[in-house]
């Protein structure tokens, strides 16, 4: 049987043939993410430690012979066409602004692209918080290298995806996402610094399943908040340099110079700055605990994880409270947390691979009856980043 992504792939194959009556040249599947612990760090420079899963944006595609790119999104049975003459962003949330951004970056280069025939097909949930723009700026990019033949190093081609997703979507990410789904690695968690972009693959032991719970409810409030967050973040920066020289991020500022410096620092911006430094330090020591299998401190990290986005960086809600409730009163579950930019989305859950059904079934049951809302299970299985098939 085909694995998740072959499938994808395949079916992604079989779409475009429908689409354009041609052969694709090339198949690429991006994978979403999901992030173990590190949230809110990688744009202060901090630590994460994202996985790859088996959900992922997969584009087919031919060249044409004009300057055109016609592209069809299977999801949403919606064609644009672009010209790659004049690639400027359209309406703030059109989904063909992460294609046109990657398009723009790769020609300011001084890349020179032909047009193309695309077809996109995902099985990342969207506004789930697992990261389904990073996966298509990622399968645009490496659609347009693999079509023009383009050789441009790793860590060039998700700086490019990030620039697009900042300067031509708007939103003001830092760089996890796009990483993780270009360079993620099966069975293992990425611990990436952000800073110097050095990273480390971290193996997941056996015997546990990463269980991820959507909320359903969408990130409404999730761009002008997460921008919000960011100033929050600089704010404190630029107050704490005046008495801690030489520190361009929270990155540089430990939690015992935090606390010495309180006095001088609004109570809001504090406890932002709290959240980051003290997660630098949860991803630190996270690392150190999968590594030594200590399976249960690991799952202690998340849930501290959690109450600190709950509670000194306010970027939970209800719902994402209540799975991490029902998890932490659950068998078998080692630890729980909101993952993504929070606001909504989907919480991840580490679990005992003998608890991990009725876990699931727990779910199920008692989330829809306290928040009435179906919620999305996914037990997933961590996978490589993207692959590209010629064909
Ligand atoms: C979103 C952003 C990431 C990161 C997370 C929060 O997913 O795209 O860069 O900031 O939020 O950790």
């Amino acid at each position: 049987m085909d694995s998740p992504r072959a499938a994808l792939a395949r079916q992604t194959a079989e779409y475009f043939r429908g689409q354009f009556k041609t052969e694709p040249h090339v198949v690429v599947t991006a994978p979403g993410r999901v992030n173990l612990i590190g949230e809110h760090t990688d744009y202060n420079d901090g630590f994460v430690l994202p996985a790859a899963i088996d959900r992922a944006t997969a584009i087919a595609a031919s060249p044409r012979s004009d300057r055109n790119l016609v592209i069809h999104a299977q999801n949403l049975k919606s064609t644009m066409m672009l010209s790659l003459a004049d690639l400027t962003p359209r309406r703030t949330g059109a989904w063909s602004n992460y294609v046109a951004g990657v398009a723009h970056f790769l020609r300011r280069r001084g890349d020179n692209l032909a047009g193309a025939n695309m077809l996109i097909n995902s099985t990342v949930p969207r506004g789930s918080g697992l990261s389904s723009s990073a996966a298509l700026e990622v399968a645009a990019a490496c659609t347009f290298i693999s079509l023009n033949g383009l050789t441009i190093p790793d860590l060039d081609v998700i700086v490019l995806c990030q620039q697009a997703e900042n300067e031509f979507v708007g939103v003001q990410c830092g760089i996890m996402d796009q990483f993780i789904s270009y360079l993620g690695k099966k069975n293992h968690a990425l611990r990436i610094d952000c800073r110097s972009l050095e990273f480390l693959q971290v193996p997941i032991p056996a015997g546990v399943r990463l269980l991820i719970c959507d909320t359903a409810v969408r990130r409404s409030l999730a761009s002008s908040e997460y921008n919000r967050r960011r100033e929050e973040c600089d704010a404190g920066v630029s107050v704490l340099s005046r008495h801690l020289p030489g520190i361009l991020k929270l990155r540089d500022v430990s939690p015992g110079d935090l606390a010495r410096c309180e006095s001088f620092l609004d109570q809001t911006v504090y406890r932002r700055c709290r959240h980051v430094v003290t997660e630098n330090a949860r991803v630190e020591d996270s690392v150190r605990t999968l590594r030594a299998g200590d399976l249960s401190a690991f799952g202690q990290l998340m849930y501290e994880s959690h109450r600190s986005l709950r509670v000194d960086y306010e970027v939970s809600c209800r719902e994402l409270d209540m799975v991490v409730d029902i998890c932490m009163e659950s068998d078998g579950v080692l630890g729980a947390r909101m993952t993504g930019a929070g606001f909504g989305g989907s919480v991840v859950c580490c679990v005992r691979e003998e608890a991990v059904e009725v876990l699931a079934a727990r779910l199920a049951r008692d989330y829809p009856a306290i928040s009435g809302r179906q919620p999305g299970i996914h037990v997933c299985s961590l996978e490589d980043g993207v692959a590209v098939e010629p064909r």
